[in-house]
C-alpha cells in the first residue's frame, strides 16, 4: 500500500534529501516549510516519481498550521508518516549573553512546531492503528557544548518527547523513533551565524562533515522497516566525530 509522508522543513537540508529519498520509493508527500518558492520547485522536481502537495506555514503560528493542514487536498488527508524535521539553531551566545528572540525562536521552532505538528496528526494515526513518527533531534541533544544552551536545551527537550511520546503510544500501532545527527553540511549553520557565509562554512572545513543525504538515508532506513521493528534512537555521525565538541579537524585542509 502507497504511504504517505508529512515532512516539516522540507525546504532546504535533511528535509529536502528526505523527500527525494521518499520519491524515488514511491512515498506520497506532503511537503512543508515557510518559503514557498522552494517547495514549489521540490515540487516540480518529485512530481514525476509521486504525487506531492505543498503546505506553507510558520510552524510557530498554530492557527496558520491548522489552517494550512484543513488546505491539503482530499488524496493528502491520510498521513501515514510524519517526519518532525523543521529546526534550526539560532546564535551561539554565551547564556549571561544570548538573544532573547533567538531563544524564543528555538523554542517556538524546535519544540513547540514539532508538538503542534505531532498534535494535529497523531490522533488519526491512533484511530486507524498505524503511523510512524521521526524526530529529528541532534546529538546536542545527547550532550552539551559550549555556548549551544538554548539549543541543546530544545534538541534535550525532543530526546525526552519522543521517549515519552513512543510510550504514551505504546499499543496503538504508531512507532516513534529519533534520529540524532552530529556535523551535517546544510544551510543549518548559515542560519545559526545569521547569513555570515564565512563563519558558517568555516564549521565544515578540515573535516569531512556528513552530507543532508547522509541523513536522509537513515530516515528511510527507519521508515523502511517492516512494522513490528522501530528503531527508536539513532546517532549518525561524521567518521570524522566522536562527541559534541570532538572533530578531528586538520587545519592544512
Ligand atoms: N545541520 C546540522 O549539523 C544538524 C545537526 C543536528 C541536527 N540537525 C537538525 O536537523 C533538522 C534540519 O536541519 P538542517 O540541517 O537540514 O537545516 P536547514 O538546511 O537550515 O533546514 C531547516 C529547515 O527547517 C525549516 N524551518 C526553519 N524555521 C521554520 C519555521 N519557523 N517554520 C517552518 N519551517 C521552518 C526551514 O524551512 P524555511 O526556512 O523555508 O521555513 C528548512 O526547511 C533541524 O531540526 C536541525 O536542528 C541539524
Amino acid at each position: 500500500m502507497k504511504r504517505t509522508a508529512l515532512i516539516s522543513g522540507a525546504s532546504s537540508g535533511i528535509g529536502r534529501e528526505t523527500a527525494r529519498i521518499f520519491a524515488r520509493n514511491g512515498i506520497r508527500l506532503v511537503l512543508c516549510a515557510r518559503r514557498a518558492d522552494r517547495l514549489q520547485a521540490l515540487q516540480e522536481e518529485l512530481s514525476e516519481l509521486t504525487d506531492v502537495c505543498t503546505l506553507d506555514f510558520d510552524i510557530r503560528d498554530r492557527e496558520a498550521m491548522t489552517e494550512a493542514l484543513q488546505s491539503r487536498p482530499a488524496a493528502f488527508q491520510e498521513i501515514d508518516i510524519l517526519i518532525n524535521n523543521a529546526g534550526n539553531a539560532h546564535g551561539l551566545d554565551l547564556i549571561h549573553e544570548g538573544r532573547i528572540e533567538d531563544w524564543e525562536a528555538m523554542i517556538d521552532i524546535n519544540i513547540k512546531g514539532l508538538l503542534y505538528l505531532s498534535r494535529a496528526l497523531l490522533p488519526a494515526m491512533v484511530e486507524r492503528g498505524r503511523g510512524q513518527v521521526v524526530n529529528i533531534g541532534s546529538i546536542a541533544g545527547k550532550e552539551a557544548y559550549p555556548r549551544g544552551n538554548v539549543y541543546v536545551a530544545t534538541k534535550f527537550a525532543v530526546d525526552g518527547l519522543t521517549r515519552a511520546m513512543r510510550q504514551d503510544l505504546l499499543g496503538t500501532g504508531v512507532r516513534v523513533s529519533a534520529v540524532h545527527p552530529g556535523l551535517v553540511h546544510t544551510e543549518f549553520s548559515e542560519v545559526r551565524f545569521k547569513g555570515d557565509h564565512e563563519k558558517a562554512e568555516a564549521v565544515y572545513q578540515g573535516y569531512r562533515p556528513l552530507e543532508a543525504v547522509d541523513v536522509a538515508d537513515s530516515i528511510w532506513y527507519i521508515v523502511s522497516r517492516p512494522g513490528h521493528v522501530n528503531v527508536a534512537d539513532l546517532l549518525i555521525l561524521p567518521a570524522d566525530q566522536a562527541s559534541a565538541t570532538l572533530v578531528d579537524k586538520k587545519t592544512d585542509t
